[in-house]
């Protein structure tokens, strides 16, 4: 009785991880997470107080479709003062996560036949919008270390292609892309006229070198770029479904009429959260990113260390992606197996497109992480 459009929509595995992880807790079980992507680290104080001083001023009603005026402010200002791009409130619209945003996107540009260029390995959730838009997704290779090049993307375009995604840093590797590479995509999609999403979600957690977003290159390339982000990971507001999206003004205006019919506004008390999290001091920030780079080089060097798993050095995000295929398992068994059998949970590389690999997420204490790595240690002696 469904619907054809959702007959070949897989779950987010990454959730499916985690509703196991939290069963086998209930049951008593110490389970060492290295399942979600999202930061341990509390929402800071001051944006918690935003949204209670939101409450306590009764801000807790229906506001503009695409968000708050303060808040497209508060975007536009930080894409100016982080991202070097002149972006006009009214090419910015605010939704519920940055997961809304994409969806807002694929929905409004990609019809029946065209094709979405997507380099693997890619975050779960984009492969599924591109089919619910029912459009097709034509994966792309990237390099022994994950980076994407220009050649890599242009052997994939053909006259069908209406978007590639960019998404650096990457979910799951970590890896960045190269800005020369940035460049030569650009010049690709202005000959061939294609769109380019840009999520740069985890911008922030780029641990050498500084983040460049394709949208600020020249006006050419921003028309046909959607910059996607959210306070999600930033600022450890996962719960709070604040995400937003900028590009060119009519389609922007399109986003908005489709988001009008379906969720109406994102919730009025986290916008205010958001506004604070943008405007107010990025201190929570640098700290975060510090702690992640210490935990990403301690989880790098550990995993090399462990015989059968190989790990590339990850640039950006909160991911390490190792090489396990030395151990014989497919990702599904080797997730499956490392969780009943050595508790701890890990994401199969499968749901990002290589199943020679596993995601392991370090937003986890020193000491979970320690103990996690020495436990699949232990669990892979016997097997390897
Ligand atoms: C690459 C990427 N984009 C988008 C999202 C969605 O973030 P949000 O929680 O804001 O919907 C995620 C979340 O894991 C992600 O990893």
């Amino acid at each position: 009785m469904l619907s054809n459009r959702v007959k070949n929509i897989a779950p987010s595995a990454t959730f499916a991880i985690e509703a196991k992880t939290k069963q086998l807790r209930s049951e008593g079980k110490d389970i060492v997470n290295f399942g979600l992507g999202e930061p341990d680290f509390n929402t800071p104080e001051s944006i918690k107080q935003a949204a209670k001083k939101a409450i306590d001023s009764n801000f807790t009603r229906y506001t503009p479709v695409g968000g708050i005026p303060e808040l497209k402010k508060a975007i536009a200002d930080k894409f100016r003062r982080e991202n070097s791009i002149d972006y006009d409130v009214s090419e910015i619209l605010v939704s519920c996560g940055g997961k809304h945003s994409l969806y807002n996107i694929a929905m409004v540009i990609l019809d029946k036949g065209d094709e979405a260029i997507l380099p693997v390995p890619f975050w779960v959730s984009y492969q599924e919008i591109i089919k619910l838009a029912e459009a097709k997704p034509v994966f792309c290779r990237t390099d022994k270390k994950f980076k994407l090049t220009a050649d890599f993307v242009e052997e994939k375009v053909t006259k069908k292609t209406k978007l590639l995604i960019l998404n650096s840093p990457n979910n799951p590797s970590g890896a960045t892309i190269e800005p020369d590479e940035i460049r030569k995509i650009a010049e690709l999609a202005i000959e061939h006229k294609f769109y380019v999403l840009s999520d740069e979600i985890y911008e922030h957690f780029v641990y050498n070198g500084k983040h460049t977003s394709i949208a600020s290159l020249n006006e050419e390339i921003k028309k046909l770029t959607f910059t996607c982000n959210a306070v999600s990971k930033a600022y450890a507001m996962t719960g709070w479904r604040i995400g937003y999206v900028a590009g060119s003004k009519d389609i922007i205006k399109a986003m908005e009429n489709l988001q009008s019919n379906a969720t109406s506004n994102p919730s009025s008390i986290s916008q205010y959260a958001a506004l604070e999290a943008l405007n107010g001091s990025q201190d929570s920030v640098t700290q975060m990113v510090k702690a992640f780079d210490e935990r990403r080089k301690f989880i790098h060097k550990r995993l090399n260390e462990i015989k059968g798993i190989s790990c590339i050095e990850p640039e950006g995000a909160f991911y390490a992606f190792p090489d396990i295929s030395k151990t014989n398992m497919k990702s599904m068994e080797f997730a499956s197996r490392l969780l009943d059998e050595a508790l701890v949970a890990v994401v199969p590389g499968i749901a990002f497109g290589s199943d020679s690999h596993a995601r392991l997420s370090y937003a986890a204490s020193m000491h979970d992480i320690e103990k996690g790595l020495n436990r699949i240690e232990q669990w892979l002696k016997n097997k390897i």
